[in-house]
């Protein structure tokens, strides 16, 4: 099918997230044809740095030849079954493996399918468990300002975004927002204020460790996680940690709470579980969570998804951990690290640039302060577009997030293809 045909359909028929419609009939949109390691090629062969990681999935970008043959390996016994009364080899070794490496005091995985089904099974773990263990009041929930944890409507209810809470605003459910810790102390001081006022009602904190990713890529001390996850113990509240995008290396360190050297209770894992191949996603929790579901029938966690746990997903997330290891993933991110921090010191020298920040393999700038619906964002993917990169932004935030494997000449490039795209529209 030619390219002019698959934008006539599309038009046609679907349905984009996070589009105002109207707008998207006047796009011409990149039509991707084929990717390869951090490559996009639109169908007329014009070739794209994937400088989000598709979403932030592909952290060892696409098509890594370990995670095709996986799958395909996988194809040859078994696509997929139920994980309700079964068990098979992929989940139970990938739980095995996964707790491995996990932050100390993780014993169990429960699987689910995507970030926001993670989210929301870890906030009815938190629910049910105080409902059975003598403590019913405590059922609500604290966040940050500006937190995304997706956009189901118990993940959307933690959401500290404006603009994907507004339209459902009437049904979420409440949540209380503490202040981002961009100044972490007075941050901290306002959370332990209202954990020690409330922590008879409160079930859990959520919180992304270290970087907020929707909010526009906030970065905050790891102090602040050191001391919340002292301060929620005190007062017998969960912590969860969303690592949903920055776990798998994307701050450094395989986790971001590693920072922080803490552990929580429970932590949702996705996007570059599945290596950015498949939907597939997992809540992580200590024995102390499992143990409080023990019992009778009664008791159990009655909750699960069509496709959880499953073996495709679970093949492909085996390989990657393997992966991880094996070319040692995280070390190339230390190296990266000081490109993506240089090329953004230079950038915060554009006039126009409000803000710089980098961590780990994430870079971003602030061009104005309409937020998530500013525009500027835009004009610059526009130009990044032109030059042969793919920088979808925040609003008035444009940022890098590339596959963690991006050659250094790949990355020079890209974040040139930034700078001078910056350059043009400020
Ligand atoms: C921190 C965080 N949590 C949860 C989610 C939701 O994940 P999903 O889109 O797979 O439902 C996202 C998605 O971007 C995210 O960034």
């Amino acid at each position: 099918m030619d390219r002019a045909e698959i934008v006539r359909l599309d038009k046609r028929r679907v349905w984009h997230p996070y589009t105002a419609m109207d707008a998207w009939a006047s796009v011409d949109p990149i039509v991707v044809a084929r990717a390869e390691g951090p490559f996009l090629w639109d169908e007329n062969g014009a070739r794209f740095i994937d400088g989000n990681s598709s979403w932030w999935t592909s952290a060892l970008g696409h098509r890594h030849p370990r995670v095709v043959a996986a799958i395909n390996r996988q194809l040859e016994t078994l696509d997929h079954c139920a994980l309700g009364g079964i068990a098979h080899e992929q989940s139970a070794r990938l739980a095995e493996e996964l707790i491995a490496v996990a932050p100390a005091g993780m014993s169990r995985v429960f699987y689910t399918d995507n970030g926001s089904t993670a989210i929301e099974a870890a906030v009815k773990m938190s629910i049910q468990l105080f409902a059975q263990n003598g403590k019913p009041r405590k059922s609500r929930f604290v966040a940050l300002d500006g937190a995304f944890h997706g956009d189901s409507i118990g993940a959307a209810s933690l959401g500290g975004v404006e603009i994907f809470r507004r339209p459902f605003a009437s049904v979420l459910f409440e949540c209380v927002h503490a202040p981002f810790p961009d100044d972490y102390q007075a941050a901290f001081d306002a959370m332990k204020e209202l954990i020690t006022r409330k922590h008879d009602t409160i079930a859990a904190v959520v919180v992304e460790p270290i970087v907020q990713g929707a909010a526009g890529m906030r970065i905050y001390d790891a102090r602040y996680l050191t001391e919340l996850v002292a301060v929620a113990r005190a007062h017998d509240v969960l912590v969860i940690f969303d690592e949903v995008f920055a776990g798998y290396g994307r701050t450094g360190p395989m986790w971001a709470c590693d920072h922080a050297g803490v552990s929580p209770d429970l932590m949702c894992i996705g996007k570059v579980f599945a290596g950015g191949a498949l939907p597939m996603a997992a809540v992580l929790a200590t024995e102390r969570v499992f143990d409080a579901f023990r019992g009778d029938a009664s008791r159990a966690f009655y909750y699960g998804h069509t496709f959880c746990g499953h073996p495709l997903g679970a093949a492909i997330a085996r390989e990657v951990l393997a992966i991880f290891k094996d070319e040692q993933i995280l070390s190339q991110v230390a190296r990266k690290e000081r490109l993506i921090k240089q090329a953004f010191e230079r950038i915060a020298q554009i006039p126009g640039v409000a803000r710089v920040r980098s961590i780990g393999m994430i870079g971003a700038a602030d061009l104005g302060s309409a937020g998530y619906e500013g525009g500027l964002g835009w004009r610059v993917y526009e130009e990044a577009k032109k030059r042969g990169a793919y920088l979808r932004p925040l609003g008035d935030t444009v940022y890098v997030c590339p596959p963690l494997v991006t050659e250094d000449s790949v990355l020079i490039e890209l974040l040139q293809i930034l700078e001078d795209s910056i350059r043009a529209v400020t």
